[in-house]
């Protein structure tokens, strides 16, 4: 795909490096047609003032103005397309049940290729003004529905990753919405993701099959098996959730006497480009294995309060140099907003270290481990995300992507206050990762075509 190449000058704010902030001041990026970084200079650089002068006589030079700043593209690392009718409502009951009372019936209503697109069409647009550059889904068993997602994101131009998810299990998954059998669940996946494939077939495609099992609770041995060989014959990505809560994590390791990652990992399910949700219970064993085999975790920390029945250890797997970003785990999560996510991952890993039960002493009330940084929280939602999915974006870097929001501090309906002379631009980065909304979101680009405005 090819968009207009085009010049753009302004301040930018990015995290590379995890916890550390860096200010682009008044950069100029040089977008090429291909949508990809192809330069960035500082305002010092002997081609600086002779690049923008030649853009502005080409009327192809976008000014930030007063106020305004680029960030990169948020990363959603685990989200439920299907689940978007049910964000914001039916948190009244524990995870198993949510599943099979709530969650179940909804997602079988995917049959309907109609509904799917939809609503899927409805989702997509929000999360583009929500500054989500980037997805990884979850669909639903169905193959038409699940490719009908991916063509709305291939139309509206959101970065995606797509998963047919498979649950085939009889005695966990209800008749009305589970695979026929583990064959034809790996049959269907096979075809899903040639399908897939064959509508991008681009060099960079923008949207890309993932091996979908939901989690080990809903999947025979016979499935999981198949998956992991098709993991490894199309080297494709893959999902699952991972020991979210207490029953997930005790109900397999009472099949497999096994942890829920080492059985991922029996299966072949654990590779570079696997990204496990949640993962709130993996111990130290867990947490090495998945360094070693370069898979990534999906931190959703808003579900967790809900589903999860602790909170993830999220230092201990920055201390290892896990791949971790962030996830919105819409429906389990109820904000599509990945700034809410990062302010939702400082109160959570906060709240870890501090402790909540008053009754105790202060000593002995929280876990061990500095709270994680603003910073931190924002290259979780970014760098972070794209260095687990290994896609060059999330930062600015030239060959990345052009990903990026142009935050607008001045918008109407802002929460955002900076005052003149107050505020360093750190401050102003910071006021961004805990206040800035929608509302703020004045452009959103990915690979370089303008998708929200
Ligand atoms: N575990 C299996 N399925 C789901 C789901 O849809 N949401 C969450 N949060 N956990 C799950
Ligand atoms: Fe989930």
């Amino acid at each position: 795909m090819t968009t207009e190449p085009f010049t753009l000058v302004g301040t930018a704010f990015h995290t590379p490096e995890r916890g550390a902030l860096e200010v682009l001041e008044a950069h100029l990026f040089g977008i090429d047609a291909q949508g990809r970084i192809a330069e960035m200079l500082a305002p010092g650089h002997p081609d600086y003032a002779v690049r923008r002068s030649d853009a502005r006589r080409a009327g192809t030079l976008v000014e930030l103005g007063e106020g305004q700043f680029l960030l990169p593209g948020l990363i959603d690392l685990h989200i439920h397309a299907p689940q978007w009718p049910q964000m914001g409502k039916a948190l009244d009951v524990p995870l198993e049940v949510w599943l099979q009372k709530y969650t179940f019936p909804l997602e079988a209503r995917y049959a309907d290729v109609g509904y799917a697109r939809e609503v899927y069409a409805d989702l997509v647009d929000n999360l583009l003004a929500n500054g989500t550059t980037t997805a990884l889904y979850f669909a639903t068993v169905h193959v038409e529905a699940s490719l009908a997602l991916a063509g709305i994101c291939l139309e509206k131009g959101q970065r995606a990753l797509v998963g047919k998810v498979v649950m085939d299990d009889p005695d966990q998954c209800p008749p009305f919405y589970r695979d026929a059998d583990a064959a034809s669940a790996v049959a269907d996946t096979r075809r899903f993701i040639e399908a897939l494939r064959a509508m991008d077939q681009g060099e960079r495609p923008l949207v890309q099959p993932v091996i979908t099992p939901r989690f080990i609770p809903s999947c025979t041995d016979a499935a999981l098996k198949g998956l992991g060989d098709l993991a490894h014959e199309f080297g494709c990505h893959v999902q699952t959730h991972c020991s979210e809560s207490d029953w997930a994590k005790q109900f397999v390791e009472e099949r497999f006497n096994r942890t829920d990652a080492a059985s991922l990992d029996d299966f072949g399910l654990l590779t570079r480009h696997t990204i496990l949700a949640h993962s709130n219970f993996i111990d130290g064993q867990d947490m090495d294995l998945i360094k070693e085999m370069g898979a990534g975790v999906a931190h959703c920390p808003l579900s967790n309060v809900y589903f999860a029945n602790a909170v993830f250890p999220l230092r201990a797997a920055l201390d290892r140099h896990m791949h971790v970003g962030l996830g919105t785990d819409i429906s389990g999560g109820y904000s599509p907003s990945l700034f809410d996510g990062c302010r939702h991952a400082l109160s959570a890993s906060r709240t870890l270290q501090s402790g909540v039960h008053a009754h105790l002493q202060a000593h002995e009330r929280g876990a061990p481990g500095e709270p994680i940084t603003h910073q931190e929280a924002f290259w979780l939602a970014t760098a972070g995300g794209a260095e687990a999915l290994d896609l060059p974006t999330g930062s600015f870097r030239v060959g990345h992507e052009f990903d990026a929001l142009l935050i607008d501090t001045r918008a109407n309906a802002s929460n955002v206050h900076v005052g003149a002379g107050d505020d360093t631009l750190e401050d102003v980065f910071q006021k961004i990762v805990l206040n800035a909304g929608r509302a703020n979101i004045g452009r959103v680009w990915v690979g370089g075509r303008t998708v929200s405005q």
